[in-house]
This record gives structure tokens, sequence and C-alpha cells, in this order.
């Protein structure tokens, strides 16, 4: 890829959005990759939504199953006198199949968006009149300023979906080490999606309907809603594959032919078949899951998982 430099005069390439300074440093140099949470504007988690209902992609109502089927052992093992802490809470949908059994004093589900976050916390309110929901505006991947542990109380981490997949194995240790800090008397439950035949990887990645590739080429739209690019969506094809060096689904978006793009005052040529690396989803086994959280700080305890051993929800006691 050829980057042209700034058309016109006086272009800002500096001072703009993360997004526009992280996708133009994409463009322009190796390894020509950006961070998939830039995905999660409002019609990004709307297509990730969708992507979950897809019959390709079992890790959703894989680790539903899970959670449903063992709830009562999970209260059993995470013990009473609880506050829940839930990383990424979104719209809070996972924690309801835990709440009657685990019965914690106080649920603190954490997100960046905040005014999603609040009607899921008056919806959730509304559905468990007992329960006292604290919701925390906060980015879980940075450090959290969380209100003082009630007297008394032990904090257990809830981070499913494995989001920890689409984590640098760095960032990774990273966010452990730091839950293991936070949640120190308590633990962590966390989700996480197993190595299995590559084709099943394939086909929810790849689904028939192509909402992935639309959720994959949101990014562009996205650059284009908010940063004027002129990203044309349909000279970029969606490409997923599994990379079993990495243990890891990658996504690209490669360029059908030789394009020109203006971004933020720069124009970048753009050769046929450039690939910009837009997401990493990690696939872990058991036991790389339990020594990661082991080398982080945790004793793995207890783990669950589904009869096709497709994905698993792990018991990280924070000693
Ligand atoms: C959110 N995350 C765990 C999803 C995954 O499977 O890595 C995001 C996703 N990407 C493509 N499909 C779903």
């Amino acid at each position: 890829m050829r980057n042209l430099g700034p058309t016109g005069t006086g272009a800002d390439t500096q001072g703009g959005s993360e997004l526009l300074r992280d996708l133009q440093l994409a463009l322009s140099k190796p390894p020509h990759a950006i961070s998939p949470k830039y995905f999660y504007d409002a019609q990004g988690s709307r297509l990730f939504d969708r992507i979950c209902d897809l019959p390709e992609y079992y890790p959703t109502r894989t680790e539903w199953g899970i959670l449903s089927e063992h709830a009562a052992e999970i209260a059993e093992v995470t013990g009473p006198g609880t506050e829940l802490i839930e990383f990424g809470a979104g719209s809070l949908s996972k924690v309801r199949l835990l709440l009657n059994d685990m019965r914690p004093r106080r649920y603190l589900p954490v997100d960046i968006s905040v005014d999603h976050l609040h009607r899921a916390a008056a919806s959730l309110r509304a559905e468990f009149p007992w329960l006292e929901v604290a919701p925390v505006a906060g980015d879980y991947t940075g450090s959290i300023d969380l209100p003082p542990v009630a007297w008394g109380a032990r904090r257990i981490g809830f981070f499913p979906g494995s989001t920890i997949g689409n984590f640098t194995p760095s960032e990774a240790l990273e966010f452990l080490r730091r839950a293991a800090q936070m949640l120190r008397g308590g633990g962590l439950l966390i989700g996480a999606d197993l190595l299995k035949d590559p084709s099943v990887l394939d086909a929810a990645y790849n689904d028939a309907k192509g909402v992935t590739a639309d959720f994959n080429k949101n990014l562009l739209a996205r650059a284009n809603r908010e940063l004027g690019a002129d990203f044309e969506l349909s000279e970029w094809w969606h490409s997923a594959f599994f990379n079993p060096a990495h243990s890891r689904v990658e996504m690209h978006l490669i360029s059908r032919r030789d394009q020109r793009v203006h971004l933020g005052g720069i124009t970048f040529e753009v050769a046929e078949g450039f690939s910009l690396h837009t997401e990493n989803s990690y696939k872990f086994s058991i036991e790389g899951l339990r020594g990661l959280a082991a080398i982080a700080g945790f004793r793995p305890h207890t783990v669950w998982t589904d009869d096709r051993k497709l994905f698993s929800v792990h018991w990280l006691i924070a000693p």
C-alpha cells in the first residue's frame, strides 16, 4: 500500500479520533492490523447480537447451556455473600442465568457504553427486585474505579463470551493479572472458547447469511459514517480462517482491486489483495487457559464444558 500523503491543504491527521489514528496507521504500515474494539459502535453491536443467534455461531448458545445447566453448582463453588462484577456487561443477558442461584449481595456491571448500561440495569432491577444493581462506567481493559467492597463481601468477577480470546496473549495475561488482584479473596468465572475441528470454526466465522462479513465490514462503514472516509464496501471481501500456528481464528478485510481511499485528509493507494487484519479470536485448550490463569495468580478450580467440548466455563479462585 502506498500512502499518497495529505490531499489539499491543512489536512488534520493528528488531532482526530483514536479510530482515525489507528486506521490510518493500519493502512500505512505492517502489520496492517487494527483492534477489534472498533467493531462495536451501535450498528456493530446490533450485528454482533445477530451473529450470536446464527446457527453456525455455537459459542453463545453453548455457553448459555453450560451456565444454565450448572448454575446451582456455580453458586455452590462461588459461595454466599458475594459482589458480582461483570466485565463488558453489555445487555446483561447471561448474568440472568446465575442470579437466582448465586443471590449476590450486589451486582456491578462494568461497561463503556453508559446509556446502554443504565437502560439494561433498569430492566434487570425490574426483573430481580431484590438485587442491588450498581452500574460502573469504565473500560475493563484498563483499571476500573470500583466502589469499596461491602463489608464482609467477596468479589466475584464474571467475564463470559470468550472475549478474552479477542485479546493478544499479553493483553490476556495482563487482564487476568489485574483481575486476580482486584478479586483477591473471591475469584473469576470466565468463558473460553475451545480448540476444535477447524471446519466448525470456519462455519462459525463464515456464516451463510454473511452477517459476520457485514460485522467485519462495519469497521469500514463506521469510518465512512464517522470520519467521512470513502471506503467502497463492495470492493472489500471478508476473510476468516483458523491459523493453527497461533490457535486463533483471524479475520481480515481484503481489497478486491487496486483502489484509492480517502481517510482524514490522507489518500491511501490500496493494492489488490491488500489485507487489513481486523480481529483475532484465540481458541484455548482447557489446560492452556488454566495455565495462563495460574501464571496470573489464580488457583484454577472447577471447569464446566458441553458434551461436544466446544466451550468451557472456568471458576478461578483468587487467593
Ligand atoms: C466477541 N467475540 C468473543 C467474538 C468472537 O467470536 O471472537 C466476536 C466475533 N467475531 C466474529 N464473530 C464473532
